[in-house]
């Protein structure tokens, strides 16, 4: 074919690392028309980071740094500081300054700029004038798929699940089959003037006057049905629904003294063991506690304390002097019932204020069926606003009526009332199952489930009409698709997960997906789906429209195809590029999680074709097919009947399966691209071990911020939350294995000027080590296996390989800093604790850093993180992110595993109190870093006698690798602002500059008075 034969890819050489992971991050950001808000995926990735890789693993590598360049900054733009204004949580402003691109394609909303069409041309030349085949077997919420389609190339998007494969469909299929087509607006929607205003204020900018004109035509049937693309169908359809629906439902949501509800909040309920009363489960008694509107539940013993009633106190006034006190006080008037987590969680009685309900007992009386739950407080739309009441007798009447509707609803629904177990994995995702939450219809309070069996009801209706009214049928299965996704976006924001959100956003309910886990809420809130504002059946339905409009507007070239599959088998067609995003481990529990959506999906879109009622068949969404051994790919130890080694082994194997299976989808000189959202050494290098296998070349990785911290040191070095895309290619089949030790010399010999560029292209951080494994793997990785010189039949393994990858790259690192950043020869020679030391004192600096990149970094030289903070009481675990949402954090407790968000910070030098500080101990060598803590520390105290005694015992005044240290450290010091630490090492090293290799007398007299100015130093 072309040059992409011999040429290396871009993504091979070069990559906007920096534009890809600012872009990345903006994007969380964006809304509108973004396919995050078509329908909940876990773990979706950012479309500019997934445009990035696309474009760079299709396109060749120029060859020349000019043209690289030019292509680079047509692709990412250019990186600029931008000033801007931060409210602080005091509510003073700040100027921050922040990184932007400019220019590029990647930042969400540039993706129609005409370098998109270049890019376009570029890669089909590429091709020979063809669209590029891309597959992806774990598309997932389809990000990979949705970017290659926009770049032209004709796509295979495979998942396993049904829900993610419904999406896919939304996302690739309908728009290629029906965004061009225009179709009449059925009838009914002409002839609604509500409708028909919405759409001429939608689809064109008129004064009033042109309003009021086009409307009264409209009413006088002067209009004839405008053709309109599918997006206003599904608007249309959608507004069919709804009326269809209040029909059924207004009752549900009486207008009380004419304020519309807004939502009612509800508290679950448990009888105390102490005296029986019954407790309303509370976090917190605040409805409402913002500047200007501060809004209290009151609790109180009923007459026979056989209970509570409730009360609304508005305008609470602020108390207390400086915000700390005024925190605090608010923070004891809001303590709810529940205090506590976990274990330790507890429900305090409000009659006997007794803390007669431990964690145990709650969960005992979920079990046994026996927490109910009280609606505590109602929110209307007053005149001014959210306004906040108790509820009436006939609002809790209309809610017994509820329950006794449900069977009914459901009755008319395939499959009736969603009663299918909610799966408990390994991991806990499904926390609410310890509850007796152990059904899916449990999530929902009755009224709930019957307005959502109801619009569900109607938009199959929905479809019967559309046929009636002659539309195709494809058309009609587009519509009634995004119909459904606009009711999974409802569904999500009416289960009993949901929380009230203190911010007025969205319609101040809190999804039940704003994480990856279902956990019991104990005070929850129910919107009310009529309503026209946010969170209700039409703002739902609007935000899939809005995606099915820009999906409309990507005119695919290429034949998309959208496949329900196991990626264990390869498909039958071979792809020119295979990027994919696997499952990790057991990060997220899919299925178990998104077989919320999966029970609806299935009463909402059966009988709709017969692929639907294939993909729907089962109860749920698949999980393990022992028999087959085959299934969702994730290390869950519940389907091995608790067996941990037999479900790692299975989802390894697993992978290595889909890797050869990727192999035999790729033409020969195709390339794989595989994301690893993961960052733990040991797992990502079993994977690469699974690739390397399965018989490919890994010849580049890219670490790409998704996410990042908003303090200003973490934006600078810390990837907080980073994937990384690893480049491979197809080994030759007459590759030999090779030798350990030529390996390793020609990856030391190749990876220096990689490095290098590395480090002048300003990648810093661990994003340095994970992006320099890619390319030093190239070596290992081109032979099938690496055998050991010294020892006949063994292997070099992946981990044993990149140990020394890592240590050349951390040497590489600490050299730069020893020289100032200057051309910095390595730093080998140092001993290990001392060069963590200069790499965490480098990036994090004496800040909070995240146990992630530290323990990539204790790996790389040759340490654990234990070791450092046990053996060598040099790092301290800190606990979770300061950013962390506290009441979030204490439910995730429960489900997290013991690492994530957990961070950890270096002790200062003058904390360092053991007592074997800088002597040998247990026959190891005492680290460099021990050594010059010590003699700080005898520095501080004016013991010139004891630092001179240490030095010459040490032989440091002669050690050329101390001095470099010493200095490093005064410049880090300086630069962190830390100026006590700063004025000590400064005089310290004054000191040893000045005596020489011998000291006199004088000189500690010197000393003596240069200790005494160093105190009062200060560096601002
Ligand atoms: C990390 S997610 C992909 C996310 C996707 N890249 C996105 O941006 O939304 C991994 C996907 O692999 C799918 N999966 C798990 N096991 C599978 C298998 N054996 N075959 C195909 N897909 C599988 C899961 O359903 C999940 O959607």
């Amino acid at each position: 074919m072309n040059n992409l034969e011999q040429n290396r890819r871009l993504i091979e050489v070069a990559f906007p690392l920096k534009q890809a992971s600012l872009d990345s991050v903006h994007e969380k950001n964006v809304r509108h028309g973004h396919i995050s808000t078509l329908h909940i995926w876990p773990a979706r990735r950012p479309l500019a980071a997934c445009r990035a890789a696309l474009i760079a693993t299709l396109l060749p590598d120029p060859g020349n740094k000019e043209e690289r360049d030019r292509i680079l900054e047509r692709l990412g733009g250019r990186v600029v500081e931008v000033t801007k204004k931060k409210k602080l949580p005091s509510g003073k402003v700040e100027d921050i300054k922040v990184e932007e691109t400019v220019g590029g394609i990647l930042h969400w909303g540039r993706e129609s700029s005409p370098d998109l069409e270049w890019f376009r041309q570029k890669i089909r030349e590429a091709y020979g004038g063809r669209p590029p085949r891309v597959l992806d077997p774990f598309a997932g919420g389809g990000a990979i798929p949705l970017e290659a389609m926009r770049l032209g190339c004709e796509v295979t998007a495979i998942d396993i699940n049904p829900v993610a494969w419904f999406i896919l469909k939304c996302t690739l299929e309908y728009p290629q089959r029906l965004a061009d087509q225009h179709r009449p607006l059925p009838q009914f929607a002409v002839e609604s003037p509500e409708f028909m205003e919405q759409f001429f204020k939608g689809t064109g900018k008129l004064t009033k006057k042109q309003l009021e004109r086009n409307l009264s035509a409209v009413q006088q049937r002067l209009f004839p049905p405008p053709d309109v693309d599918l997006a206003w169908h599904v608007r249309a359809w959608g507004w069919w629904v709804l009326q269809q629906a209040k029909k059924d439902l207004e009752r549900f949501y009486p207008v009380i003294d004419g304020k519309p509800t807004v939502a009612y909040l509800w508290a679950r309920t448990v009888k105390c063991k102490n005296c029986r009363a019954t407790i309303p489960l509370l976090k917190t008694k605040w409805l409402c506690k913002k500047d200007n509107k501060r809004v209290l539940l009151t609790v109180a013993p009923n007459g026979d304390r056989t209970g509570v009633v409730f009360g609304i106190q508005a305008d609470v006034p602020q108390v207390g002097g400086n915000a700390a006190q005024r925190r605090e006080h608010d923070r004891q008037l809001g303590a709810g019932t529940v205090r506590g987590k976990g274990a330790n969680l507890v429900a305090i009685c409000p009659c006997c204020s007794q803390p007669s309900m431990k964690a145990d007992d709650l969960r005992a009386e979920g079990i046994a069926g026996r927490l109910a739950a009280v609606v505590t407080a109602v929110v209307v739309d007053g005149q001014d606003g959210r306004e906040y009441r108790l509820s009436t007798e006939r609002e809790i009447g209309i809610a017994v009526e509820a329950a006794s509707r449900v069977q009914e609803v459901f009755a008319g629904l395939p499959f009736g009332l969603p009663d299918e177990p909610i799966v408990e994995d390994a991991k806990r995702n499904t926390w609410c199952v310890q509850y007796g939450v152990d059904r899916w219809f449990k999530l929902f309070t009755a009224r709930q489930l019957v307005a959502l069996a109801t619009f569900a009801r109607h938009s199959r209706s929905a479809r019967e009409e559309i046929e009636k009214a002659g539309y195709p049928v494809q058309w009609g299965e587009g519509i009634q698709a995004y119909l459904a996704a606009g009711l999974d976006r409802l569904i999500d924001r009416c289960s009993t997960v949901c929380r009230p959100d203190p911010t007025p956003t969205q319609s101040g309910v809190i999804n039940t997906f704003s994480r990856f886990a279902l956990p019991l809420v104990w005070d929850y809130i129910e919107g009310a789906p009529l309503q026209e504002g946010s969170g209700a059946y039409l703002h739902s339905l609007e935000w899939v429209t809005k995606v099915a409009e820009h999906l409309g507007g990507l005119c695919p070239a290429g034949r998309n195809e959208v496949v329900r599959a196991s990626s264990l088998l390869p498909p039958s067609h071979l792809s020119d590029v295979v990027v994919t995003d696997p499952p990790y481990y057991d990060a997220i529990g899919y299925s178990v999680l998104m077989d919320f959506f999966y029970v609806w999906l299935r009463r909402t879109l059966y009988g709709l074709s017969p692929e639907i009622d294939l993909a729907f068949r089962e109860p749920l969404g698949p999980k393990w097919d022992h028999e087959a051994n085959d299934g969702e790919l994730i290390d869950d130890a519940s389907r091995f009947g608790g067996d941990k080694d037999k479900s790692r082994s299975a989802y390894e194997h697993g992978m290595f399966r889909a890797f050869q299976a990727s192999h035999r989808a790729l033409k020969p000189d195709g390339r794989l691209v595989v994301v690893f959202a993961n960052k733990q050494p040991e797992a990502w290098e079993s994977l690469v071990s699974a690739i390397i296998r399965a018989g490919f070349v890994v010849d580049a990785s890219w670490p790409i911020q998704t996410e990042m911290g908003n303090r200003t040191r973490a934006l600078a070095s810390a990837a907080l939350a980073s994937s990384v895309w690893l480049v491979c290619k197809k080994r030759s089949e007459l590759a030999r294995p090779g030798w350990d030790t030529t390996v390793l010399a020609e990856m030391r010999e190749r990876i220096q000027t990689r490095l290098r560029e590395f480090w002048d292209a300003g990648i810093r951080g661990p994003d340095f080590v994970w992006a320099a494994s890619g390319p030093a793997l190239e070596v290992y990785s081109r032979h099938p296996v690496v055998k050991k010189a010294d020892a006949p039949g063994e292997l070099m393994t992946v981990a044993e390989f990149l140990r020394h990858v890592r240590r050349i790259v951390v040497d590489f690192v600490v050299g730069q800093v020893l020289s100032h950043n200057g051309t910095g020869e390595s730093a080998s020679g140092l001993d290990d604790v001392t060069t963590y030391y200069i790499l965490h004192r480098y990036d994090f600096g004496v800040q909070e850093a995240p146990i992630g990149a530290c323990i990539l970094y204790a790996i790389s030289c040759g340490l654990s993180d234990r070791d450092l903070s046990d053996r060598y009481d040099l790092l301290v675990r800190t606990g979770q992110a300061e950013e962390e949402d506290e009441e979030l954090a204490e439910e995730e407790d429960e489900v997290e595993s013991a690492t994530s968000g957990a961070r950890v910070k270096l002790k200062a030098w003058h904390q360092r109190f053991r007592k074997s500080l800088g002597l040998e101990a247990e026959g190891r060598s005492t680290p460099l870093i021990d050594q010059i803590h010590k003699l700080m520390q005898l520095w501080r105290v004016g013991d010139v006698v004891r630092v001179d005694d240490y030095l010459d015992s040490r032989a440091l005044r002669r050690n050329q690798l101390f001095a470099r240290v010493l200095q490093a450290l005064i410049e880090l010091a300086r630069e962190q602002r830390q100026s006590e630490e700063c004025s000590v090492l400064e005089s310290l090293s004054n000191h040893v500059a000045a005596r020489g290799v011998a000291v006199e007398n004088g000189a500690r007299r010197k000393a003596q008075r240069e200790l005494k100015v160093t105190e009062t130093i200060r560096i601002d």
